[in-house]
């Protein structure tokens, strides 16, 4: 029996118009929202990555390097890193890199590579405000989150909120429906995901300038 999510390439092209409005977008507001950017295939496709056995998933932790440590009341989601290699995995990482590409070419803004995970929020769990990179400490520039749920309702809670700059004002705050692209800068946007009453699934991922300077690295898989 074939496992589609292994199987079959799926990818979906993306008008120039788009990475336009996108490019747009983040020098106007810091962020954007782009709903059925890459196609329901590669959704459901990536949505049935979570059920394969070579996704082994951990529970996620906060910090770096020796400072990464797990913290349930901080976050509750669990993880796994994407490598890129079943069809899925590797149609949303060239999806990500025409994106990329089409960032740096409007906007100049050095995006060196993208590291990405499947995430997991069992009911009940949560991912408190926090912010994915510190000013002048991180080479995160540039945050994404894809949502893979379907018929995501009102009171399902797990609702992506994304805070002003001082982490005071609530700017936004969206469902993880499936399908929706948000895009953020990462040094800007304190963020927080509400409590999933539902199983919640996604995919997270940063795209970083190319500063080994820093000496900063991201924590280890
Ligand atoms: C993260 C994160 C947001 C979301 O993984 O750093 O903020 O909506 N995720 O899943
Ligand atoms: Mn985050």
């Amino acid at each position: 029996m074939p496992d589609p999510a292994h199987s079959q390439p799926v990818s979906k092209p993306i008008p120039e118009s788009t990475f336009d409005a996108l490019a747009d977008a983040l020098v106007e507001r810091g962020y954007a929202v782009l709903d059925n950017l890459l196609g329901e295939a590669l959704i459901t496709a990536l949505r049935a990555e979570f059920d394969h056995p070579d996704c082994q998933f951990k529970t996620a932790g906060i910090g770096r390097e020796e400072d990464h440590a797990i913290a349930l009341d901080i976050r509750g989601d669990r993880i796994c890193w994407i490598e890129g290699g079943s069809a899925a995995a590797a149609a949303f990482l060239a999806a990500m890199e025409t994106l990329r590409l089409a960032l740096n070419r409007r906007l100049f803004m050095g995006l060196f590579d993208y590291e990405s995970h499947l995430a997991y929020y069992p009911v009940g769990t949560f991912y408190k405000k926090h912010v994915d990179a510190f000013v002048g400490r991180s080479n995160r520039v540039l945050s994404t989150v894809l949502y893979l749920n379907p018929s995501w309702a009102e009171g399902d809670g797990g609702e992506l909120v994304l805070y002003d700059e001082a982490g005071a004002a609530v700017v936004e705050k969206l469902c993880p429906e499936a399908g929706r692209l948000v895009v953020f800068l990462s040094e800007r946007f304190p963020h927080e995901v509400l409590p999933a009453r539902r199983e919640r699934y996604s995919v997270a991922g940063w795209y970083r300038v190319n500063s080994n300077t820093t000496g900063r690295v991201d924590p280890p898989a």
